[in-house]
């Protein structure tokens, strides 16, 4: 049986203050809570949510990490100085990453492969644009970004590696893939796995589903049987709309 894994990713949002807010609420709101959990603040905010979230049950993720370990990589973050402040997993290959800063498969597997080595959990995010799943290719885009995304990690470190489907046209936009529609991709996506790692893998992975998760769809998302919890973006950003959320079931 797979664990719910509920995860909010703030995105470029928060000051200090909010963040410190929004994290103490968090806390507060899900002690006892039966899921698992996770909050992703910008770079600057992790060493203030750190020590908030530390021993609660709330994991403390970055948003992006370098490929490199060190060096000269200006306006980069390593796994190192992530390590440092406490960052126990990491988010890679987001599809504003993807798109917007045009990262691309090679780049993502690279940076992958770095933060397992170093022991972070690492959320690999895949998801096809509105024209590939126009153009029914929206499997073969999300197969390909996770077989590459993958490329070369063992099955040992498997266990650390958790998938978020991202519909990129769900992405803030309001709209949702519909229950069926997000649960036939996660089956999909556990096959992929399946015929990467075998089947004890697949059935074992947690897959995320992102892509306008709201207080009042998260249920029903969540109740297909290949949906094992949900990254959230807009609605992680307020406790009130995150707390009901991460408090599903
Ligand atoms: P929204 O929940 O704002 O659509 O964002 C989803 C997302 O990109 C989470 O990583």
């Amino acid at each position: 049986m797979r664990d719910y894994y509920i995860a909010g990713n703030w995105k470029m949002h928060l000051t200090r203050r909010e963040a410190a807010d929004l994290a103490g609420a968090l806390v507060k709101g899900l002690k006892g809570g039966k899921h698992r959990y996770l909050v992703a603040p910008g770079f600057t905010l992790l060493e203030t949510v750190a020590p908030i979230v530390k021993g609660s049950g709330i994991r403390l993720g970055a948003q992006n990490a370098a490929a490199e370990e060190q060096g000269a990589h200006t306006g980069e973050v390593s796994v190192l100085q992530l390590k440092d402040l406490g960052v126990e997993t990491v988010i890679l290959g987001h599809s504003e990453r993807r798109h917007t800063y045009l990262e691309d498969d090679g780049l993502i597997n690279r940076k992958v492969k770095l933060a397992l080595k170093h022991g972070f959990e690492v959320i690999l995010c895949v998801g096809e644009l509105l024209e590939e799943r126009q153009a029914g290719r929206a499997e073969t885009v999300c197969e390909s970004q996770t077989v590459k995304g993958l490329e070369g990690v063992n099955a040992a470190d498997l266990d650390r590696v958790v998938i978020a489907y991202e519909p990129v046209w769900a992405i803030g936009t309001g709209k949702t893939a519909t229950p069926e529609d997000a649960n036939a991709m996660h089956g999909w996506i556990r096959r992929v796995i399946g015929k990467l790692y075998g089947s004890a893998p697949a059935e074992g992975i947690i897959i995320q589903y992102g892509g306008s998760v709201k207080p009042e769809n998260a249920a029903q998302l969540m109740a297909g049987e290949h949906i094992d919890g949900a990254l959230v973006g807009g609605a992680s950003l307020k406790a009130e709309t995150f707390l009901p959320i991460a408090r599903f079931g």
